[in-house]
Order: structure tokens, then C-alpha cells, then sequence
């Protein structure tokens, strides 16, 4: 039985997407077998992410209503154990039921081991019929005050479901301004929202997804790095989390002892 994990948040924007999508690279390319479901329906956008939306020729929908098998609707990302079944166009995403789409995912957990559901906001529809299919929930958010004033909104709605777990990813962190106390802090975000972090993910300029396809295991980029680590947490409760201003750290350090020298 795979664990189904959907990675939802309290505003768009923020990066669900991209977690889905690199979270779903970084088990993966440990060899976990790894299903990403876009339950953002309407926008196709894991499709996009991953640089697959024209190889698909079936969709959810068409699971849905008998036009074609369940592997049909799934396309693997060449050369990696990582398999994606795009969302149903909005007219037809509406039709799809909870419990329709929650037996869905039951008969797919006996072929991964683990199904991510890249999920819309708490706000939009498609949220119930994704978190109600799932055991796990990851909550993303910035740390920007009304991304956390959200996220805790879209906790309230999750805690009414039968969860087995809640944890949080902060994303688009800026290690500079963290350094320099500018910026929430990611323990401080997960104490207001009462729910442990899964990781902290770096401000990262080379994280449009596509440009990661294929380059698993090559160049570190720092968000490749804590999404490694948000992984691990997620295996095994290993508990490393990435921290964004070790490399600021080192600059402003240097930049002191430059300055020092001059004075
Ligand atoms: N850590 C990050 N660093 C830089 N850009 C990011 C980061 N996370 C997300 N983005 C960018 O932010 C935008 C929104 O991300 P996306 O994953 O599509 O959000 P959502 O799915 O929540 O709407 C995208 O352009 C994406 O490339
Ligand atoms: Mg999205």
C-alpha cells in the first residue's frame, strides 16, 4: 500500500507545484516509486512543470468515465522511476466525485510507493476530493505573513479530515534576510502553525522544474539540496533541515573581515 500525500496551501502561488514536482524528482532518484497526481484540475500545470504536457494523451477524466485504462492515463518521466497522471480538463473536473477519485487512488496505491496529489488552495474545489483521498498532508507556504495567515486557514480545513499527519513546508525562504532577522523565521512559522516542518526550501532562482528534468544527481542547486533533505524527513524522520543562511553567513563573514582589514 503506498502513503498518499497531498501537498495543498492556504493561497496559490506559493509553490505547490514545485514541491509536488521535486519532492516527487527527489524520491525518485532514490529509487522510491513515485506517482504525482495533478488534482489542480484546470490548469494542467504538473504537466507543464515537468515538461510533459504534450506527451499526454490521456487524462484523469478519461480514467474516469471508461475511455481508457488507468496506465493509459500515466506517463513515466524517461529514465526515472517517477510517473504522472495529468489532471481532467476543468469541464469534466467537476464531474469527478470524491469517493470516485478516492477509489482511484486506492487502486493505484498497490503500484507506488508513494502518491503525491499536487492539490489546489483550501479555497478552490478539488480540494476536498484530493485531501479526502489522502493520509498525509503537506501544507506550503512562504514565510510572507499572509502566506502563514493563510496556511493556518487551510489548516482549520484539514483537521477536519482524518489525517494522519500535517507538516509544513516553508518555501522561497531568503537566506540573506533570514540572517539579518528580516524575514519570518521557518521554526517560528511551524510553532505559530502548531505542526512540525517537513523542510525549508531556499529562495533558488534555477528552480523552474522543467530545467531540473534530467539533472537529477548532477550540479547541486541549494534547493535541490533541501529538497533532498525534506525527503529524508519524509523516509525517515531523519529531521535534517536545509538552512538558507549558511551561505550568507559565509559572505557576510567575509565581506566583516574584509572591512576589518581596511580599517
Ligand atoms: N523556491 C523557489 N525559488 C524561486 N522561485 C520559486 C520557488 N518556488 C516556486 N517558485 C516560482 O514561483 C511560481 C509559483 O510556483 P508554483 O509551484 O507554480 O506555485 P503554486 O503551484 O502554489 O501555484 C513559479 O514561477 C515558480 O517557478
Ligand atoms: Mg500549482
Amino acid at each position: 500500500m503506498s502513503n498518499t500525500v497531498v501537498v495543498t496551501s492556504g493561497k496559490g502561488g506559493v509553490g505547490k507545484t514545485t514541491v509536488t514536482a521535486s519532492m516527487g524528482f527527489a524520491l525518485a532518484a532514490r529509487g522510491v516509486n513515485t506517482l504525482l497526481i495533478d488534482g489542480d484540475v484546470g490548469l494542467n500545470n504538473l504537466d507543464v512543470a515537468l515538461g510533459m504536457e504534450n506527451r499526454a494523451a490521456y487524462d484523469m477524466a478519461d480514467v474516469m468515465t471508461g475511455k481508457c485504462r488507468v496506465a493509459q492515463a500515466i506517463l513515466q518521466v524517461p529514465g526515472y522511476p517517477l510517473y504522472i497522471m495529468p489532471s481532467a480538463h476543468a469541464v469534466y473536473s467537476e464531474q469527478i466525485k470524491a469517493g470516485d477519485f478516492r477509489a482511484l487512488i486506492a487502486r493505484l496505491g498497490g503500484s507506488f510507493d508513494y502518491i503525491l496529489i499536487d492539490c489546489p488552495a483550501g479555497i478552490e474545489g478539488g480540494f476536498h476530493r484530493a485531501v479526502s483521498a489522502s493520509e498525509y498532508a503537506i501544507v506550503v507556504t512562504t514565510p510572507h505573513v499572509s502566506a502563514v495567515r493563510d496556511a493556518d486557514k487551510v489548516i482549520t480545513l484539514l483537521s477536519g479530515y482524518e489525517l494522519r499527519g500535517i507538516s509544513l513546508i516553508v518555501n522561497r525562504v531568503r537566506g540573506d534576510l533570514l540572517a539579518r532577522g528580516e524575514t519570518l523565521e521557518p521554526k517560528e512559522i511551524s510553532r505559530l502553525l502548531r505542526y512540525p516542518l517537513l523542510g525549508v526550501i531556499p529562495e533558488d532562482d534555477e528552480i523552474t522544474v522543467c530545467s531540473q528534468l534530467g539533472r537529477i544527481g548532477m550540479a547541486e542547486s541549494s534547493s535541490r539540496a533541501a529538497f533532498e533533505m525534506a525527503v529524508g524527513n519524509m523516509l525517515t524522520g531523519e529531521g535534517r533541515i536545509y538552512d538558507p543562511t549558511a551561505k550568507y553567513r559565509g559572505i557576510i563573514g567575509a565581506l566583516r573581515s574584509h572591512f576589518r582589514r581596511r580599517a
